[in-house]
């Protein structure tokens, strides 16, 4: 007796397998953890683990289809087909429309994926940064207001506000000791100028350091890798006198002088 039965071809079998996987990593598991920690958010499966799911069910799928001759023929025949084009009579025509998109799609999907992988990105080229660049000449000849003449700090409680200021708005990335050693300097790839290094403010006049405060990384000219520093603008936020203040606190906590400005002409 002829046995009648809808059968899916092993091709498009197999393929519907694979989406079935994909799905369970992508929403049945993820739904499951639901289930299981009552939670109303659920955990998605990482990309890495069901990179490597795919990876097996789609090895798996190819050693089951080549396990015998009549398996591996019925499941490359749509293949051939459609990269043949010989189909006869009225599936020719999307035949022949299946080879012409493999050909043409496929390529460029691909095409397009490994690009996007490989474009070179935005991110930071690999020259050597400038740390110190020329200051601009706006800045150049301001001097601390909360100083005399001879470098000494004025009476008053400046010093005090200003180290104040400085604890409270960049000890978090200068540190407490202005180590450049703060809680959250460590994120960063270029980490906070270590004021204490004899490389950093000690080099640099008052007027330098203003600069730097209230334009910040974004501030910075392209050689000094603008890109790099975390360094924020200050100028919105804090005022000139309080900036003239925390420089003051900043050198006395770095316990380091300011260079002294040339004598102009
Ligand atoms: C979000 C972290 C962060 C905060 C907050 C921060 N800075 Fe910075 N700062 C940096 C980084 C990173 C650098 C090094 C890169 C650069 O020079 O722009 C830097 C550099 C500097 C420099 C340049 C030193 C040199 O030798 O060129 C000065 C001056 C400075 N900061 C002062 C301050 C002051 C004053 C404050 C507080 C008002 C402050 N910073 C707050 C991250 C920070």
């Amino acid at each position: 007796m002829a046995q009648v039965r809808l059968r899916v071809p092993l091709f498009w079998s197999t393929l519907l397998s694979l989406v079935l996987v994909y799905l369970l990593l992508a929403y049945g598991f993820p739904a499951l953890t639901m289930v299981v920690t009552g939670s109303d958010r659920w955990i998605p499966v990482p990309r890495t683990l069901m990179a490597m799911f795919m990876i097996l069910a789609i090895v798996g799928a190819l050693v089951y289809v080549s396990t015998s001759d009549e398996k591996l023929a019925e499941f490359t025949r749509p293949l051939q087909t459609v990269l043949r084009g010989d189909l006869e009579g009225r599936w020719s025509l999307w035949a022949r429309g299946a080879r012409l998109l493999c050909l043409l799609v496929v390529p460029l999907i691909v095409g397009g994926l490994v690009y996007l992988q490989v474009r070179p990105s935005v991110g930071s080229p690999t020259a050597l940064r400038i740390q110190h660049p020329t200051i601009p000449g706006a800045f150049e000849r301001l001097t601390n207001p909360f100083r005399n003449p001879d470098g000494t700090i004025k009476e008053g409680k400046v010093l005090e506000e200003g180290a104040v200021l400085y604890q409270k708005n960049c000890r978090p990335c200068h540190g407490t000791t202005a180590g450049g050693d703060g809680p959250m300097g460590w994120g960063f790839r270029l980490k906070p100028a270590n004021f204490r290094d004899p490389g950093t403010i000690a080099t640099l006049v008052e007027a330098y350091l203003v600069w730097r405060i209230k334009e910040g990384g974004i501030g910075l000219p392209p050689e000094a890798s603008p890109w790099d520093s975390a360094m924020p603008s200050w100028k919105g936020e804090l005022s000139d006198e309080e900036i003239w203040k925390i420089i003051l606190a900043e050198y006395d906590t770095a316990g380091v002088e300011p260079r002294k400005p040339e004598k102009s002409p």
